[in-house]
């Protein structure tokens, strides 16, 4: 089967967040199925875009309203990433640092779209399957099926994946003329709450419809933003497939961003080296248990919880653990967590920002990471903790109930019902006791390294998720 991602991320070209994990990794996994896999993301001035090397396979024009950009077709020369990559570089709208945050995002996602089917279109082959990935390509099934200049492309197969779904891409009316031409008896498709919103879009006009786990495609009938009943009405074509990791870059037998490599059978000895590193890097004793946060600091990951969790359990454990936060984002929260650092000095520390081998250690070196989402579509973090030989401590919510069940449940980590201050500290105690009973302690580490999130099952589900949406196309 031919199969084309198209997406804003793709790790290592140029991640934000766990959407990059993702579509770095599924086509590799899809690849070594036997299928064909290309990736098409927006080609940003990235260090990855410096170092490697790239032919120009197509280029041409995109036509936005009035507006015209040249653009052209990159192809990475060496297919090292396991996939075939192509950059779509527009340079007056991708030449740029940074992924997300301008003003002027609307115009830049939407070239990216029309050039990748300005491109696709002209191609000898048609591709059987278009992978979009959340809203940044949510008009690419509309415009496939309706649009009179890819006509072409009518019958070719589209799905949507949501990896978060509170993000939905909402521009007016007034930029409607940006679409190239389609019949206005189809407007309405592209309406939602008086809006242009790319997610509905999507919703509404791919052949399927998936989620990043099963938990989440329950809980967006009841919250997501506006778009509830929109997911409740599409549900027959819907699905949850739970992201995978890929096992071959988090793997803490082989990962060269560790103090000391470890397998199941050297985990003690790997993660305390590991833990010496981290904690000589972070001012703490290596005795004491050690928490860690690593990700966004929103309100939607739980960030605005931490500042308040953090010195409430410092204060009733204080001298005996140590918590690190490894994040950047919410500038509130940021002041609050650094406003902690004098008091707790020698048990807590921050890293305002984010790197990546720092992650890597932190993961290897942590006893505990903690994951106290309001919303988490599916959590990646979780995975490579428990790869790690770390204990999550999760609020239960999409994703995360689907990976983490509590120990006292026979499970693999700790969890917690509430997005409050309340739970993650009743959880940060539990975990207190549980470090304290080490045989206990240590047959749960090797249960969580036990758990297996690897790719090659999940593929099988996309495979077959595509499967259903031809087969319907056809019929
Ligand atoms: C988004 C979601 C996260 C998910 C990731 C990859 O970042 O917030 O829960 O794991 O996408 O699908």
């Amino acid at each position: 089967m031919e199969i084309f991602h198209i997406s804003a991320e793709c790790y290592p070209v140029a991640k934000v967040g766990g959407l990059a994990d993702v579509v770095g990794a599924l086509p590799k996994y899809q690849c070594n199925a036997g299928h064909q896999v290309r990736v098409i993301m927006p080609c940003y001035d990235t260090k990855f875009r410096t170092e490697n090397q790239f032919e120009c396979v197509h280029w041409g024009n995109v036509t936005l309203g009035h507006f015209n950009f040249p653009f052209s077709v990159l192809k990475q020369i060496v297919d090292e990433l396991g996939f075939e990559l192509y950059l779509i570089e527009i340079p007056e709208l991708f030449d740029r640092k940074q992924v997300y945050g301008y003003q002027d995002d609307i115009e830049r996602f939407l070239s990216f779209q029309i050039a990748t089917l300005d491109w696709i279109v002209g191609r000898a082959e048609i591709p059987d399957v278009l992978n979009c990935h959340d809203h940044h390509t949510g008009l690419i099934p509309f415009m496939t099926l309706y649009c009179h200049k890819y006509a072409k492309l009518r019958s070719i197969s589209t799905m949507i994946t949501i990896h978060n779904g509170l993000y939905q891409g909402q521009f007016g009316f007034d930029k409607l003329y940006y679409l190239p031409p389609f019949d206005l008896e189809h407007v309405k498709l592209l309406e939602w709450d008086n809006c242009i919103n790319s997610l509905a879009v999507a919703v509404k006009c791919a052949g399927g419809v998936t989620t990043v786990s099963p938990s989440y495609l329950n809980e967006i009938n009841y919250f997501a933003n506006g778009l509830e009943s929109l997911f409740n009405s599409v549900r027959s074509k819907s699905r949850g497939i739970l992201n995978g990791i890929d096992i071959e870059v988090w793997d803490p037998a082989k990962d060269v961003m560790l103090a000391k490599n470890y397998s199941l059978t050297t985990v003690q000895k790997g993660k305390q080296e590991n833990k010496n590193k981290l904690c000589s890097l972070f001012n703490f004793d290596p005795e004491k248990p050690l928490f860690s946060f690593i990700g966004r600091l929103f309100d939607e990951k739980g960030g605005d919880l931490l500042p308040e969790a953090a010195s409430r359990s410092l204060n009733a454990h204080y001298k005996s653990i140590n918590i690190l936060i490894l994040g950047s984002g919410n500038e509130v929260i940021e002041q609050q967590l650094n406003g902690l650092l004098t008091e707790f000095e020698g048990n807590y520390n921050t890293f305002i920002g984010y790197n990546e081998e720092l992650a890597h250690l932190i993961y290897a070196g942590s006893d505990f990471i903690l994951m106290p989402s309001r919303v988490e579509p599916c959590g990646l973090n979780q995975m490579y903790a428990l790869r790690y030989g770390t204990i999550p401590i999760v609020r239960r919510t999409g994703g995360l109930r689907d990976t983490v069940i509590d120990f006292g449940d026979d499970g693999n980590g700790i969890c917690h019902d509430q997005a409050s201050a309340d739970d993650i500290v009743y959880s940060i105690g539990r975990a207190v006791d549980l470090f304290q009973d080490k045989k206990h302690l240590n047959q749960l580490i090797k249960k969580a390294m036990q758990t297996d999130h690897s790719w090659e099952r999940v593929c099988q589900e996309y495979i077959e998720m595509y499967n259903l949406i031809i087969s319907h196309n056809e019929s």
